[in-house]
C-alpha cells in the first residue's frame, strides 16, 4: 500500500520492493543474460514535456523486414506483411486503449469505456470472453511474447485469440541486436512458427519486434532512471504503450499502474498469485511505470479508480 501510494507519486524506489523481489533484481543484474551495455547519459530530472520530446526523437517502431541477413538471405522480404505495422492502422486513430492482463482490472467496469477507443491493444493470452464487463471485447492488435508461439498449451495455431487481429511478436535477443546470433539462438524459437503462420494466413498481419526497438526503449528507461534497472527487455506492457503512442492521437492505459484494486493476482484470467507481475522481477517494470507516471497526463483521480493513464501521442508532440 505505501509502495503504491509512491507509485502513484511517482518517488517509488527497488528499495521498497519485498526482499524477495529485491534478491531476485540482484541476481537478474549480476546474470545480465543479454550482455547490456549501457552507454548511454543519464538525464534524471526531465520534465513531461522533455520526456516527450526525447521519447519522439528516439522511439522508432521497428520490425523485421527481412532486408538484414541472416533474414534476407531466407527470403523473409517476401515472407512479412507487405505493408509495414506503422502504416496499417488508419492515421485518424484519435484514442487507443492499452490493457493490461493484470488482476487488479476484475471487477472495474472498464468494459464499455475500454471499447468506446479507436484502437484496443491487448496482451499474450488474455482472453475477453467471460471477462467483458471489465476488460471489453475489442481487440485490434495482439503482442505476443516468443512463448506464446512455442508452448503447446497456447495453441496458437488455432486458438480464436490470436485470429482477426494484428500480431505483434517478440523474443528477447542479446543488446547487441546480433541477428545472427539471435536466429541460432532465441531465447524461444518463434522463427519457425511464425514463417509457418505467414505460410498458411498471409492476410492475417503479423510482424516480430526488431531487436533494436526493444533495447531503444530499455536505454530509455535507464537513462531516465537514478537506479541500476535489470538488464532485461521491458515488459510486453512497456512495448505495447510505446507501441500504440506511435500510433495513435492518445493512448489510455489501464491497470499498468494500479488501481486502488490492486492485488498478488497476477493475470485477471487465471488463479496465481505473485507480485512480481505487478512490481517486476525479471522485467524493468517498477521503473517502466515510474517513466510512465510521469508522463501521464489524466486525472489523479482516475489513476486511483480506474488505473487510467492517459498519454499524448508521439505525432502531436511539439519540441
Ligand atoms: O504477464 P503478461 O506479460 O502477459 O502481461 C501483459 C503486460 O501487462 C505485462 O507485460 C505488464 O506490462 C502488464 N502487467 C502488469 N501487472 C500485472 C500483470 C501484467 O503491469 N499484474
Amino acid at each position: 500500500r505505501a509502495l503504491l501510494r509512491r507509485l502513484w507519486k511517482g518517488d517509488a524506489s527497488a528499495r521498497m520492493l519485498h526482499p524477495r523481489l529485491q534478491k531476485a533484481m540482484g541476481a537478474y543484474l549480476r546474470a545480465n543474460k543479454h550482455g547490456v551495455r549501457f552507454r548511454g547519459r543519464r538525464a534524471a530530472g526531465r520534465s513531461r514535456a522533455e520526456l516527450l520530446c526525447a521519447l519522439r526523437g528516439r522511439v522508432r517502431v521497428r520490425t523485421l523486414d527481412g532486408s538484414e541477413p541472416p533474414f534476407s538471405a531466407l527470403g523473409w522480404r517476401a515472407l512479412v506483411p507487405a505493408v509495414p505495422l506503422g502504416r496499417l492502422l488508419p492515421r485518424g486513430l484519435r484514442t487507443c486503449a492499452v490493457v493490461t492482463s493484470a488482476g487488479a482490472i476484475l471487477n472495474s467496469s472498464l468494459g464499455e469505456e475500454i471499447d468506446s477507443h479507436d484502437a484496443v491493444l491487448r496482451f499474450n493470452s488474455a482472453p475477453t470472453r467471460g471477462y467483458e464487463k471489465d476488460v471489453g471485447n475489442k481487440t485490434t492488435v495482439r503482442i505476443i511474447n516468443s512463448q506464446i508461439l512455442t508452448n503447446p498449451r497456447h495453441h496458437f495455431v488455432d486458438n480464436s485469440l490470436y485470429k482477426d487481429v494484428i500480431l505483434v511478436a517478440w523474443d528477447p535477443a542479446p543488446y547487441s541486436a546480433n541477428l545472427h546470433l539471435w536466429y541460432k539462438k532465441p531465447d524461444y524459437n518463434l522463427f519457425t512458427p511464425y514463417v509457418q503462420h505467414r505460410q498458411r494466413n498471409p492476410d492475417q498481419p503479423f510482424y516480430i519486434l526488431h531487436p533494436k526497438f526493444i533495447w531503444q526503449l530499455w536505454d530509455i528507461i535507464q537513462e531516465n532512471t537514478k537506479e541500476k534497472i535489470q538488464p532485461n527487455p521491458p515488459s510486453s506492457g512497456f512495448l505495447g504503450i510505446l507501441l500504440m503512442m506511435s500510433l495513435c492521437g492518445e493512448v489510455h492505459v489501464y491497470e499498468y499502474i494500479p488501481s486502488v484494486r490492486q492485488t498478488d493476482l497476477c493475470h485477471y484470467h487465471e488463479p496465481y498469485y505473485d507480485a512480481a507481475c505487478t512490481l517486476g522481477a525479471y522485467h524493468p517494470l517498477l521503473y517502466e511505470k515510474l517513466l510512465v507516471q510521469r508522463l501521464n497526463t489524466g486525472a489523479q483521480g482516475d489513476l486511483h479508480r480506474k488505473g487510467k493513464v492517459v498519454l499524448p501521442g508521439l505525432r502531436a508532440v511539439r519540441c
